[in-house]
């Protein structure tokens, strides 16, 4: 094709289909068109159709590899850039108008010398690929909850990735009319091809790296990844990123959270929202299949990432999971450890940098216990169990519908949310803090989120074992001042007549041998009924400094023999350990600087109090 031909090709694909009514949208992807270059626009409307063909094109691309139709139905493989493999924090950035607003937890550039630097890197990041325009909502569309945006990319794996993880396509489009709002967002790869030039499985840029947040004009560009977080950008980055700070400005709460139904045997049910930094089993805990003892009780899922909370007309909070779908670590993900997430990923599903047995199927560390004796590693190398090497990335994912989670809660599409009793807040500790404790009240709740800890894991990137403050496992997430946010969660605990109540969490406290001391998985069974039985007012504890526990004739162990000696264990509070803690703490505090709220230094030195006496 010549260069009029391809103008000429490019002016016709830049019309949008006749459903789309919106000029300003119309205007923006032009815009973006011309700045990228790309060779020809594609309006996603969200069908089955679509999603077959681009998956279809992937395959013959080599993007895609198609498991087993037997082993894996409807399901797909790919394999990233070894350099592009999970969220890039050190790569992201809040560029809100003054410094101070982004805080000490963000990076931050000026957003004049940001948009300098993105137009010379998007000027042409288009060319010979195809630019897909997804519309997406964040939330059941049209609720008063959720949120809409529309996410340009070059890359037909983010397209098809955001038909799963949110509700896409031309019914967002006709919800937004002709001026309704939307979050513009723009990605790509940032590897444009020159004419005749031979694409990779996967494109992606690793000489440069922006997640970039414009957090006053609500608008978000990625450059030069094509993974996860990164990439699929209704996800971190306006669901936690932006949505955190329309919050702040409009009296809401965009967290870290999944979203769990309790039932009891005597049907009365409750919904609790729990923050847990990455790596710490959240989707395992969402998914909770209560263990054997507890008949009649039922867990049931709302949400396993992310919770948009807002003051409801009855004076509770309301929530919804503002996703459609599942970007869950696959490692440790087994029959064992997750069996709602094992029968989720049966179909329809596409896995990211697993393990391909010789029958089609994935594999991945701890989905068995025995390794089958050959793979292909998710690298494309041979692998077998003598190999020395992990099969699957440490971060590799499955991505899947919520709808075909056996656990789903009726009400997860619910366009007003779902009341909330509890916020339950946890870490990965292997020492200091306790199985379970419940706050004294909001202000030492708030305390609890924002001194929060958990210790790295072997899929994030630097040291493991290490205790990074992680404050409401937002520290990557929160698009503000962490200040300002601690302010705000305050604040929310008076925008409601019954504020839920608020509780720590450890599911990984070990012994002296380096053992966990609590079995976790279904057995969290056990904390969460004497949660809710807190939050119904028929769960009995006692006061300690740090809130109140329960003793272990308060929990019910029905089904199972465990040994009072180990609970004690569990639940110790080690004087020594906790003066290391609250030295943590200040330092996270003078970290934070002025923005400080002086309601959580009070809670600091009463809890000093407390632990002294
Ligand atoms: C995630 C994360 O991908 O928290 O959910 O890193
Ligand atoms: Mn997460």
């Amino acid at each position: 094709m010549n260069r009029m031909e391809t103008l000429a090709t490019l002016a016709a694909s830049v019309s949008a289909p006749a459903y789309v009514r919106h000029p300003r949208l119309m205007g923006w992807v032009r815009e973006i068109a011309a700045r990228t270059q790309p060779e020809r626009i594609v309006w996603c409307d969200g069908s089955r159709a679509e999603y077959d063909a681009l998956c279809d094109a992937m395959v013959a691309s080599g993007t895609l590899i198609r498991l087993s139709e037997e082993k894996r139905p409807g399901s797909f493989l790919a394999r990233s850039d070894a350099s592009d493999v999970a969220r890039v924090e050190d790569r992201t950035f809040i560029c809100s108008e003054r410094q101070d607003d982004a805080g000490p937890t963000n990076n931050w550039r000026a957003p004049a010398e940001m948009r300098a630097t993105l137009d010379r890197l998007f000027e042409g990041a288009m060319r010979g690929r195809t630019m897909y325009v997804v519309p997406f909502s964040m939330g059941p569309i049209g609720s008063p909850l959720a949120q809409v945006g529309v996410e340009i990319t070059d890359s037909p794996y983010v397209a098809v990735s955001m038909r799963i993880m949110t509700r896409m396509g031309r019914a967002v489009v006709e919800h937004l009319g002709s001026d309704g709002a939307f979050v513009p967002c723009v990605h790509s790869v940032g590897a444009p091809l020159a004419p005749g030039e031979r694409d990779v499985a996967w494109p992606s840029n690793s000489e440069h790296k922006y997640i970039v947040h414009y957090p006053e004009t609500r608008e978000i560009w990625s450059y030069g990844s094509g993974y996860g977080g990164n990439a699929l950008l209704g996800k971190k980055c306006l669901a936690l990123r932006i949505a955190s700070v329309m919050g702040r400005d409009e009296g809401w709460l965009a967290e870290h959270m999944l979203i769990l139904g309790v039932t009891s045997p005597a049907g009365d049910k409750r919904y609790v929202a729990a923050a847990f930094p990455s790596a710490c089993g959240k989707t395992n805990f969402a998914m909770l299949i209560p263990p054997a003892g507890f008949d009649g009780w039922k867990v049931t899922t709302v949400g396993d990432d992310i919770a948009w909370i807002k003051p409801g007309p009855d004076g509770r909070f309301r929530a919804i999971n503002p996703e459609a779908g599942y970007f869950g670590v696959a490692p440790g993900t087994s029959y064992d450890s997750n069996p709602n997430a094992m029968e989720t990923l049966k179909a329809n599903a596409i896995f990211t940098n697993v393990a391909l047995t010789d029958d089609g199927d994935v594999w991945w560390e701890g989905m068995t216990k025995e390794p089958p004796a050959h793979l292909i590693d998710w690298q494309g190398r041979d692998w077998t169990p003598e190999s020395g090497r992990k099969a699957a990335h440490p971060n590799a994912r499955f991505t899947a519908a919520a709808t075909q989670c056996p656990s789903i809660d009726p009400s997860w599409d619910d366009s007003a949310g779902v009341p909330i009793s509890a916020f339950i807040f946890g870490g990965r500790r292997s020492d200091t803090m306790p199985l379970v404790v419940e706050a004294p009240n909001w202000e030492a709740g708030v305390y609890m989120a924002a001194t929060m800890g958990s210790e790295t894991t072997a899929a994030m990137a630097g040291a493991t074992g290490e205790v990074r403050r992680d404050p409401f496992a937002m520290l990557p997430f929160c698009g503000y001042h962490v200040g300002d946010y601690f302010g705000h969660w305050l604040k929310m605990g008076t925008a409601v007549a019954h504020p839920p109540r608020i509780f720590g969490v450890n599911w990984f406290r070990k012994d002296a041998n380096g053992k966990f001391v609590w079995p976790g998985f279904g057995q969290n069974m056990r904390v969460l009924k004497w949660i809710v039985g807190r939050c119904a007012g028929d769960a009995k504890g006692h006061e300690t400094p740090l809130g109140v526990m329960p003793d272990f004739g308060d929990l019910d162990w029905s089904g199972t023999a465990f040994p009072p000696e180990r609970y004690a264990q569990a639940v110790a509070i080690d004087r020594d350990a906790w003066g290391r803690e609250l030295k943590a703490h200040d330092e996270l505090f003078a970290r934070v600087g002025p923005k400080q709220p002086p309601a959580l230094a009070s809670e600091r030195s009463r809890l000093g109090g407390r632990l002294s006496r």
